[in-house]
């Protein structure tokens, strides 16, 4: 029963032991105030998402210039922040993308997974509907994204999910503590592909880095492996960049690490307004666009919210900043020059791995004795938090992905209190 006083809202997940119970009354730049006026550097930019920090009043003043000027906008009818939006996000993908809006990642990469589809029925081939998707990945909580995410990550053992979506083994079993090189990650795919038959397989979707699996960066070469696999097989390659996309990865899109990769399909979300309003994107190259212009094969298909002109307005000024302010090459530089710092954590007891790129970094624990590598992490994120740093802990990882806008001297002081909530919890494991 609801007792007075207490919050109405469905909130099970904030009692999860992997979450700091919190209730957080605002921001300002990198750090967040609790409800009691105690500030913690948020090392997780809230979701994931907040890039450029919280209180940018330049984004303020965007979304609300653009209210002023359009509230809204029916998606059935063309608009200047939509249009100049996807002119130029094709621009910073290469060029040669049309673009398709919905409200979340999830939402996007529904999309993704619905015009891959569609696009082999234009083609005469209705049975290439299947989906290859990784172990540890994670692309949603809603129907095809979910499906699609690996099981076990972020969801509940009760969730819905389909035979069409197929997994298999990643670069990283954060569990055993495995890595997988190119040429076992290769002859996996090949072997799935086999089993099914590539006439049945529309598309492989994959993260560049799975960030929510564990920060796993895979080996050198390995999306340049999946692209020409998946050419070579008539697989459509649906890159899922929702947490790495708009500078995380140190390039403007993390497939931009790879050798001339173009992926099919981009799909993105989150840091595209820096949460200052819902909005994701899938970005769809022109060949697969165009055979939705055969009579009879339009999408047809609105969401009411999708391609929201005040979310659009806000993502071109969070790329016009980004662009003035250098902020894709300073997560390099960040990287390079501090965060890469935790690397020299390897050596300890109970540190299992180190890994990260640009500023999406991860720990990943063993502990002394087996199996307490949970318990070694959670003691880390609660030393962490006792100093007023936010990072995030599921079962034996720690996660950071910094806001792209972090000073220099808060980066220190993300790194050195984070090496130390290490060096304390590696001695009492
Ligand atoms: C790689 C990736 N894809 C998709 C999503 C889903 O995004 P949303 O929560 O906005 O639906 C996430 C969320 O964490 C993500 O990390």
């Amino acid at each position: 029963m609801q007792q007075e006083g207490q919050s109405a809202r469905w909130d099970d997940e904030c009692h999860h032991p992997d979450y700091k119970e919190i209730n957080v009354a605002s921001g300002a730049g990198c750090w967040i105030t609790l409800d009691n006026g105690r500030r913690i550097l948020d090392a997780a930019s809230g979701h994931s998402c907040v890039n450029l920090g919280y209180a940018n009043e330049e984004l303020v003043e965007a979304a609300a210039q653009s209210c002023r000027t359009l509230a809204y906008c029916s998606p059935e009818h063309h608009c200047r922040p939509v249009t100049a939006l996807s002119g130029t996000l094709s621009r910073l993908l290469g060029g040669g993308y049309r673009l398709r809006y919905a409200a979340t990642g999830g939402g996007a990469n529904e999309l993704a997974i619905e015009i891959a589809r569609r696009y082999w029925r234009h083609k005469g081939e209705p049975e290439k509907r299947g989906i290859i998707a990784l172990d540890r990945s994670y692309h949603g909580s809603t129907g095809s994204a979910s499906f699609a995410s690996g099981p076990g990550i972020l969801q509940s053992p009760h969730v819905d999910r389909s035979e069409e979506f197929l997994h298999l083994a990643g670069p990283r079993d954060t569990v055993a503590g495995l890595s997988r090189d190119l040429d076992a990650l290769r002859r996996g795919l090949e072997a799935r592909i086999a089993a099914a038959g590539a006439q049945t397989i529309a598309a492989v979707i994959v993260e560049p880095v799975a960030f929510a699996g564990g920060v796993i960066v895979p080996p050198a070469g390995f999306l340049e492996m999946l692209a020409a696999l998946c050419r070579q097989q008539r697989i459509l390659l649906i890159v899922d960049e929702v947490i790495t996309g708009f500078g995380r990865s140190g390039q403007w899109f993390a497939f931009q690490h790879a050798d001339g990769v173009r992926p099919d399909i981009v799909t993105m979300g989150k840091g595209i307004t820096s949460a200052y309003f819902p909005l994701s994107a899938a970005a769809v190259s022109e060949p697969i666009y165009e055979t939705f212009l055969l009579p009879g094969n339009a999408m047809s298909k609105v969401i009411t919210m999708a391609g929201h002109p005040v979310g659009c307005d806000v993502a071109l000024k969070v790329i016009e900043i980004m662009e003035r302010d250098g902020l894709v090459a300073r997560a390099r530089t960040n990287a390079e020059r501090h965060l890469s710092k935790l690397l020299s954590l390897r050596g300890l007891p109970a540190v299992r791995d180190v890994r990260g790129l640009g500023h999406m970094w991860g720990l990943e624990f063993s502990g002394t004795h087996a199996g307490d590598g949970a318990a070694v992490a959670r003691e880390v994120a609660d030393r962490c938090f006792e100093a007023d740093l936010l990072v995030l802990q599921a079962d034996n990882l720690i996660r950071l992905n910094p806001p792209l806008v972090i000073a220099e001297d808060e980066l220190e002081f993300v790194v050195g209190t984070l090496m130390s909530a290490v060096q304390a919890a590696s001695r009492t494991s």
